[in-house]
């Protein structure tokens, strides 16, 4: 568990569901993060059973204020296939985010991010950790700016974003050395 001034990153319980249904149907959600808003409450229940089992790093962010959970965080292997023109050193990580949408713009992803950051980099000791966004997704860009990661690279015309145009994919980095000297 990591805890913030108003969050709690813990791991998703099966009594997580509601608040985790009213998110994973919001289509400005998960289309953003690259899979479909959910149709099917009994879909929603299968995923939350299975992320709590299988997925170590993955968090549910819990706001403080409203004790509810409000969004997830993942730190992951990172996936090299997703970064195909760069050169991935070993054991790099990447994180990936989504947050009810009632909660956007709070500041709540900087903070849970800062924290996950924290705890990989210190506790973990991992040495480089990926994150990229659609170019078209300001938001998940302007969080990973605040932070301090820095542009690597990106992928032309990744995919589709949801106004049906295709969009870039910028990729960001930060290494252990950066954030001890900038934290
Ligand atoms: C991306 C996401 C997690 C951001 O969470 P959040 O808690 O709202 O982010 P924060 O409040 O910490 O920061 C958002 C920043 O983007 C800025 N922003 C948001 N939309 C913007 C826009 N259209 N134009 C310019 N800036 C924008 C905010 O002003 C804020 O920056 P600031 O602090 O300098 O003002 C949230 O929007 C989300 O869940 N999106 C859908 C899923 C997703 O995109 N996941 C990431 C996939 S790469």
């Amino acid at each position: 568990m990591l805890e913030t001034e108003r969050l709690i990153l813990r791991n998703f319980k099966p009594t997580d569901i509601e608040d985790y249904w009213e998110m994973v149907q919001m289509p400005n959600v998960g289309p953003r993060a690259g899979w479909p808003a959910y149709t099917e409450y009994d879909k929603a229940v299968e995923r939350l059973e299975k992320v709590q089992c299988v997925t170590p790093n993955l968090f549910a962010i819990v706001y403080k204020p409203d004790n509810k959970m409000v969004g997830s965080i993942e730190l992951m292997d990172c996936k090299v296939d997703r970064y195909s023109n760069l050169d991935i050193e070993a054991g790099a990580k990447e994180i990936g985010f989504v947050l009810n949408e009632k909660y956007w713009g709070k500041g709540i992803m900087t903070e849970a991010t800062k924290a996950v950051l924290e705890y990989a980099f210190e506790v973990l000791n991992v040495e480089n950790i990926y994150i990229g966004n659609a170019r078209a997704n300001i938001a998940s860009g302007r969080v990973q700016e605040k932070l301090g990661f820095k542009v690597v690279g990106e992928v032309k015309n990744y995919r589709i974003w949801v106004d049906g145009t295709p969009t870039d994919f910028i990729e960001r980095k930060m290494t252990r050395v950066e954030w001890l000297k900038n934290k």
